[in-house]
Parts: C-alpha cells; sequence; structure tokens
C-alpha cells in the first residue's frame, strides 16, 4: 500500500513507521511514498529529507481561503496516489475536499482516549481534569474533530508528578506503537468501516 505521512512537529510517529518498514521492507505491507506538513522548518520534514522521500507544504497563509488550502492539500496528496493518509501530528483539521477524496482512507492519531479530551491540547486537557489515565487513539478522520471512528486504543497511568510534556512523552512511546502496529495492518489485511465500527479481518 502506498501511504502519504501528514506531519506538523518532530515526526517521531513517522519516524517510527520509516523504521518499522526499513526493518521489514516487504513485509511490513506499506510503503511511505510522500511526506506532506502545513508548515516549514520542521524535523517532520528532515527526517522525510534524510529518508530520500518526497516532501510538500501546504500553509494556509498561502491561500486566500482555508477552502482553498483544503483543496490544494487534497491536490497535492492527490499527486502521489495513496492507499492511506496518515496524520501523524498533523495540527490542521482537513475540510470536505479533503475528505471527498480521501475519506474512509484518512488515519489520525490522537494523544488521548477519544471521545474524552478532543482538539489540539488533549494531553493537557487530561492532566487538568486529573484522569488517572489517558492514552492515544488511532481513528479513521470524518468531517468532525477527532470524532471518526477508532480503530485502536493504548493506555497509559497518569503519575501524580507528570508534567503535560513527561506525560505526552510517555504517551507517544505507546502511540508510536499502536500506530505502526494499525497502519501495517490495514495495509496488509484491509479494513471495512460500517458506521462507526471499524472491522478487521
Ligand atoms: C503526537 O502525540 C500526536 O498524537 C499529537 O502530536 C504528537 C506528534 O508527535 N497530535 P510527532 O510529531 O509524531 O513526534
Amino acid at each position: 500500500a502506498r501511504l502519504v505521512v501528514l506531519v506538523s512537529g518532530s515526526g517521531t510517529n513517522l519516524q517510527a513507521l520509516l523504521d518499522a518498514i526499513a526493518a521489514d521492507p516487504d513485509g511490513y505491507g506499506a510503503r511511505i511514498v510522500a511526506v506532506g506538513a502545513d508548515r516549514d522548518g520542521i524535523a517532520g520534514l528532515e527526517r522525510a529529507e534524510k529518508a530520500g522521500l518526497s516532501t510538500f507544504v501546504c500553509r494556509v497563509k498561502d491561500h486566500p481561503t482555508r477552502d482553498a488550502w483544503d483543496l490544494a492539500l487534497a491536490e497535492a496528496t492527490a499527486a502521489y496516489d495513496p492507499d492511506l493518509v496518515v496524520s501523524a501530528g498533523f495540527m490542521k483539521i482537513v475540510g470536505k475536499h479533503f475528505l471527498a477524496r480521501f475519506g474512509g482512507k484518512v488515519v489520525n492519531t490522537h494523544p488521548a482516549l477519544l471521545p474524552s479530551f478532543p482538539g489540539a491540547h488533549g494531553v493537557r486537557d487530561a492532566l487538568a481534569y486529573g484522569a488517572k489515565v489517558t492514552g492515544c487513539t488511532v481513528h479513521f478522520v470524518d468531517d468532525g474533530v477527532d470524532t471518526g471512528p477508532i480503530i485502536a486504543q493504548g493506555v497509559v497511568e497518569v503519575r501524580a508528578d507528570d508534567t503535560e510534556d513527561a506525560l505526552h512523552e510517555r504517551i507517544k512511546e505507546v502511540e508510536r506503537r499502536l500506530l505502526v502496529d494499525v497502519v501495517g495492518r490495514l495495509a496488509r489485511d484491509g479494513y471495512r468501516i460500517e458506521g462507526r465500527k471499524v472491522l478487521l479481518p
């Protein structure tokens, strides 16, 4: 399967996918054909370039409207003809043009146990709320914010002395393994989405 990975930051989830593919290029069942970002100058793009991958940057401020950006992102992504799009720390909400093209094929990873703590500050919100456990969720993207059908989740204990960063780093350890496992299975074995259920063979 052909993967396009979308990033906005350090790209450690991208790196986990790159490492898994490099470790078993035939067995993993997928390869990354391009990495897209919503901003320049991020480690995620450096990781992609170091791996010899094509990259593209689609910045909201380069477009007259958000809708125009969404269309540009869809077209830039479509140029690589992906079977799956993996949003790995991509900090923008894709819109109707993107979903018209790739709906049902966009996988996102979120650092909280959805439906708890959706949005851009899931780790901070769980900590502030006093949750005793949190974790990460890999789900398909729908037209909401972190509301699509859940594929897999991983649980992480919250410690009394946790800072947001410390907790997020522990979550990311689980998240990277979960994402690598899920993407490989979707790519190799296929899947069906029925309402809110994701059916894996
Ligand atoms: C991940 O925890 C992701 O869920 C969240 O931001 C983090 C991105 O990490 N949205 P990285 O860029 O993959 O290192």
